[in-house]
C-alpha cells in the first residue's frame, strides 16, 4: 500500500533534531502532527511554530503512549503514520573507541535507557496504534534505527546492538502485517547534524563540536527528513539517507570478515 496524503502523524522526538525536521516537513505538507517528546518545553516550541499539537511523555512508558494513541485518536482524527524517532546513544566518538569503558559501556543504566527507548518504545507504538489500523485496512510505521543497525557504531555496543534490535523488529513487522495494509520503514542514516553528535539546533556549523566518529557526509536534519517523507510515502521499507551506506551494507554482505578487519583498522585510525 502506498500513501499519497497523511491527514494525522505522530513523531516522536520531535521536539529537536531529525524529528523536528520530520514535523515540519509534514506541517508542510498539511498534516495534523503531534510533537512527542520527553522535553515538554522542546515539543511545545516545535508544535507552536507549525500549528501542530504538543505531547510531553516518556516513549518508553507503554502505558503512557497507549493513552498518547488514544486521546489523539479521539481529537485529532485516525493516526495515519506514527515515526517513532526518539533515540539515545552514550557514545563518545572516537574517544569512546579507544577507551576500554566507552566500547563495552559498562553502565547498565545506559544499556538499559537505549533498549527501552531504542526498541521498546517501537514495540509499544506498534502494540498500540497497528490494532487501529489493521481495523481501517492500513497505516504506516516509521522507525528511526541508524546505520549502526546495520553496519556498528564504533565505540558504543549499547546503541550497535539496540538500533539491530530496531532494523529486526521493523523486518518482522513488514513480514507480518505488510500484506494486510501497514506500511512499515525503517530508517537508518549516518551522520546527522544533530544535538546527538553534539551540535546544537539550528548549528550553522556542520563540524563545531562535532566529537562523534570521523565519517564523511554529514546531513541537515532538513534534507533527511525529505528523504524520509518520500521514500516513506513511496512505500520503501529501507530507508538510506546517505547513499555511502547501501555500499558498505553490501561489502559488508559479501564478506563480513573482511569488513570487520576494515572495521579494526578504521577503529586503529581513529585512535591514532
Ligand atoms: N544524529 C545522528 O547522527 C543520527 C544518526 C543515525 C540515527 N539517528 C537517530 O535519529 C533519531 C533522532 O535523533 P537526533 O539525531 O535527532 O537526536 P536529538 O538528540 O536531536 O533528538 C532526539 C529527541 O528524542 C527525544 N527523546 C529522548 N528520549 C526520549 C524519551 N524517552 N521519550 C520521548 N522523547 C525522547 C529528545 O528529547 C530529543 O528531542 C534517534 O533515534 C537517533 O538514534 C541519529
Amino acid at each position: 500500500m502506498r500513501m499519497s496524503r497523511i491527514g494525522v502523524a505522530v513523531v516522536t522526538g520531535g521536539g529537536h533534531g531529525i524529528g523536528r525536521a520530520l514535523c515540519r516537513r509534514l506541517a508542510r505538507d498539511g498534516t495534523k502532527v503531534v510533537v512527542v517528546d520527553i522535553d515538554e518545553a522542546a515539543a511545545s516550541t516545535v508544535a507552536s511554530d507549525i500549528g501542530g499539537t504538543a505531547r510531553a511523555l516518556d516513549v518508553s512508558d507503554e502505558q503512557a503512549v497507549a493513552r498518547l494513541v488514544d486521546e489523539v485518536e479521539q481529537t485529532e482524527g485516525p493516526i495515519d503514520m506514527f515515526i517513532s524517532n526518539a533515540g539515545v546513544g552514550y557514545g563518545d566518538g572516537a574517544a569512546g573507541a579507544i577507551s576500554a569503558e566507552g566500547g563495552m559501556n559498562p553502565i547498565d543504566d545506559r544499556w538499559d535507557a537505549c533498549w527501552r527507548i531504542n526498541v521498546m518504545a517501537h514495540v509499544y507504538a506498534a502494540r498500540a496504534v497497528v490494532p487501529r489500523m489493521l481495523q481501517r485496512g492500513g497505516g504506516h510505521l516509521v522507525n528511526t534505527a541508524s546505520a549502526a543497525g546495520l553496519l556498528s557504531q564504533i565505540g558504543d555496543s549499547a546503541y550497535s546492538a539496540t538500533k539491530h534490535a530496531a532494523v529486526g523488529f521493523a523486518e518482522s513487522l513488514a513480514i507480518d502485517y505488510g500484506e494486510a495494509g501497514i506500511v512499515v520503514s525503517v530508517v537508518c542514516p549516518q551522520a546527522v547534524a544533530t544535538r546527538m553528535i553534539g551540535i546544537e539546533d539550528d548549528s550553522e556549523s556542520l563540524e563545531g563540536g562535532f566529537r562523534g566518529n570521523d565519517v564523511d557526509g554529514i546531513m541537515r536534519p532538513e534534507a533527511v527528513a525529505d528523504i524520509v517523507i518520500d521514500e516513506a510515502l513511496a512505500g520503501r521499507f529501507l530507508i538510506l539517507t546517505h547513499p555511502e551506506v547501501t555500499t558498505y551494507v553490501q561489502r559488508k554482505a559479501s564478506d563480513h570478515n573482511r569488513w570487520i578487519r576494515g572495521m579494526q583498522r578504521f577503529r586503529q585510525k581513529l585512535s591514532s
